[in-house]
C-alpha cells in the first residue's frame, strides 16, 4: 500500500476521533467581534499553538497590538506562525487560516446551542465555525498528526500563519505579512488557503478569484438630540428620511448599482470565460431549496454566477442610532448611521470606487436641499483577487481531488472576500490556491452553521492528498 493509502486509511480509522476533535475546538466561543469574548478567541490561539508545538512545529505567537472596541482597549488575538519541518530538500507550503468565529446566539434561530457540536443523522456536523473555518484549520493539524501516527514521513514543510481577526476585518494581519515576507514566510513556494466553499454539495472545487469589499458609512444628524414626532415632525429636516432616501438610490431591486461609473471599470466577459460556467455543477433549484424561498433576481444559472463571481454588487447591511425595538416609540432620531458595502471585481480601484460612490451621494444629499449634516466613510476595504488556474500549484489540488473523491474539480471563483489572499500573493511572492473544506450549503455566518462528516474527513485526506501532490511536482514548470 503506498504512503497516501496508509494515511487514507488511518484518517478513515480516526473520524470518530476526529469528530470530538471538532468538538473541542467549537466549544471554545472564539467570537472576534465580541469584546466580552475576547480572552475565548485569545484561548483557542493558545490551544492551536500548544497542539502544534506537541508536535514538534517551531511557533511564534505574534502580537498584533491593541484594538478599540466600542471604547474599550482589548489585546488583539495573537498571530500563530508555525514552522513544522525543515528540509531544504522538501517544498514549504504555506497554510493560512483563522480560528475566529462570527457571533452566535440560540436566539437567532439556532436548533441547538452553537458551541456544542452535535452530530446528526443525515451527517451535519452543526455548530459555529465548524466550517468557517475552525473544521479546515483543525484539518491542517489532524493531517500532520495522522501523517505521524501512521509514521508516513511528511512530504513538505508546512509553515502556517493562523489568525484570530479575520472576522473582524483582519486587523494588524497585513503589517506582519509583509514585515515577514523575506522573515518567516521565507523560503515558502506555494500557498494554500482553505476558507471558502464547494459550488455544490457533491463536487470539490479549487477556486481561482474572490470579490473585494469596500465598506461605507454613511452619517446623517441634524438636531443634538432625539425629538418628539408629535411636536416636530413636519417642521424639521429628518436625518433618518434623509438617509433612507440617499440609501435607497444607491442600489434598484434587480441588484444594478445606481451609481454613476461604477460598472466603467469592470472587465468585459470574453468568449474564454463564458466556458468556464458550462460545466460547473451549479443549479437554481439546490440554491433555492438553500434560500428557503425563490427570492432569486436572476432567470439563469450562468447569471447568477456571474453576478456573483464577475460583476460589483452593492448591499445595505443596517442602521445604527434608528429606532428598532419592538413597540412603536414616536422617536425622530437626531443622528443616524446607514452601513452598506460593495463586492469589488477586476479591475476596480477602491480608491475610485470611493470616490464615485462619495461624488453620487454628495450629489443626492445636494438635491434633497436638507440642512442636516451628511458625512460619508470608507470604514475598510479589501482588494478582489484573480489567479490563472493553469498554475503547478491548481494542477497538484486537481490531482489531489481526483485521488480523493475519483472526479475532477470545478475551477470556481466567489463572491465573498478573503482580502489576505492578495497580500500573500504579492508580498511572498507564491502563488496561491484556495482548496476549500466545506459544501455551498454550510451556511457559514448563519444560524445552524454545519460541516458536513464528509466533507470534513475526506478535506483531511484531500489536505494530505495536496501536500503529497506538491511534493511530486515541478514546480519550476510554472
Ligand atoms: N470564509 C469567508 C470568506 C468567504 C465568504 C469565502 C463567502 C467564500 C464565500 C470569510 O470568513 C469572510 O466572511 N470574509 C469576509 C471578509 C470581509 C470582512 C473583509 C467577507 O467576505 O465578508
Ligand atoms: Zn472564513
Amino acid at each position: 500500500m503506498g504512503s497516501l493509502d496508509t494515511y487514507f486509511a488511518l484518517v478513515e480509522q480516526n473520524k470518530q476521533e476526529f469528530v470530538e476533535r471538532l468538538r473541542e475546538v467549537v466549544a471554545i466561543p472564539s467570537v472576534s467581534g465580541d469584546a466580552s469574548k475576547r480572552g475565548e478567541v485569545i484561548r483557542m490561539g493558545e490551544w492551536l499553538q500548544a497542539k502544534w508545538e506537541e508536535l514538534g512545529a517551531t511557533c511564534k505567537r505574534v502580537e498584533p497590538g491593541k484594538q478599540n472596541l466600542d471604547g474599550e482597549i482589548l489585546d488583539l488575538p495573537p498571530v500563530i506562525l508555525g514552522q513544522y519541518g525543515n528540509d531544504p530538500s522538501k517544498k514549504t507550503v504555506l497554510v493560512y487560516g483563522h480560528y475566529d468565529v462570527q457571533p452566535a446566539l440560540v436566539s437567532d434561530g439556532w436548533e441547538s446551542d452553537p458551541f456544542t457540536l452535535v452530530e446528526k443523522e443525515d451527517g451535519r456536523l452543526v455548530g459555529r465555525g465548524s466550517t468557517d473555518d475552525k473544521g479546515p484549520v483543525l484539518g491542517w493539524l489532524l493531517c500532520a498528526e495522522t501523517h505521524k501516527q501512521a509514521g508516513i514521513e511528511f512530504p513538505v514543510n508546512l509553515k502556517f500563519c493562523f489568525e484570530g481577526m479575520e472576522e473582524s476585518g483582519s486587523e494588524g494581519l497585513d503589517d506582519i505579512i509583509i514585515a515577514e515576507a523575506d522573515g518567516w514566510f521565507k523560503g515558502t513556494d506555494v500557498v494554500c488557503i482553505s476558507d471558502n466553499y464547494w459550488l455544490g454539495k457533491s463536487r470539490p472545487c479549487l477556486t481561482h478569484g474572490l470579490r473585494g469589499v469596500s465598506y461605507f458609512h454613511l452619517i446623517v444628524e441634524g438636531p443634538g438630540a432625539d425629538l418628539h414626532s408629535g411636536v416636530f415632525g413636519g417642521t424639521v429636516h429628518e436625518p433618518m428620511v434623509d438617509l433612507v432616501h440617499l440609501l435607497s438610490r444607491l442600489v434598484d431591486n434587480k441588484g444594478r448599482i445606481q451609481v454613476p461609473g461604477i460598472y466603467d471599470q469592470v472587465m468585459a466577459v470574453t468568449d474564454a470565460e463564458e466556458e468556464t460556467y458550462e460545466s460547473v455543477e451549479f443549479s437554481h433549484e439546490a440554491l433555492v431549496a438553500d434560500l428557503k424561498n425563490d427570492v432569486l433576481i436572476h432567470d439563469n444559472e450562468r447569471d447568477t454566477l456571474k453576478h456573483r463571481w464577475r460583476y460589483p454588487t452593492l448591499s445595505i447591511h443596517g442602521v445604527e442610532g434608528a429606532f428598532h425595538a419592538s413597540g412603536d416609540k414616536t422617536v425622530i432620531p437626531a443622528k443616524v448611521r446607514g452601513k452598506f458595502s460593495l463586492r469589488t471585481v477586476p479591475n476596480m480601484e477602491p480608491r475610485k470606487v470611493a470616490e464615485l460612490v462619495t461624488k453620487f451621494l454628495d450629489d443626492e444629499f445636494a438635491k434633497l436641499g436638507s440642512k442636516n449634516r451628511m458625512q460619508v466613510v470608507e470604514t475598510h476595504g479589501g482588494r478582489w483577487w484573480y489567479s490563472s488556474p493553469d498554475h503547478p500549484n491548481f494542477v497538484a489540488g486537481a490531482r489531489a481531488v481526483e485521488r480523493v473523491f475519483g472526479v475532477k474539480p470545478d475551477l470556481t471563483r466567489e463572491g465573498g472576500s478573503i482580502p489576505v489572499t492578495l497580500t500573500f500573493e504579492e508580498n511572498v511572492k507564491a502563488n496561491v490556491l484556495l482548496l476549500p473544506m466545506g459544501a455551498a450549503d454550510d451556511g457559514a455566518h448563519s444560524i445552524n452553521e454545519k460541516v458536513d462528516k464528509r466533507n470534513y474527513i475526506e478535506g483531511i485526506k484531500l489536505f494530505g492528498a495536496y501536500l503529497h501532490e506538491i511534493a511530486a511536482t515541478d514546480l519550476a514548470a510554472a
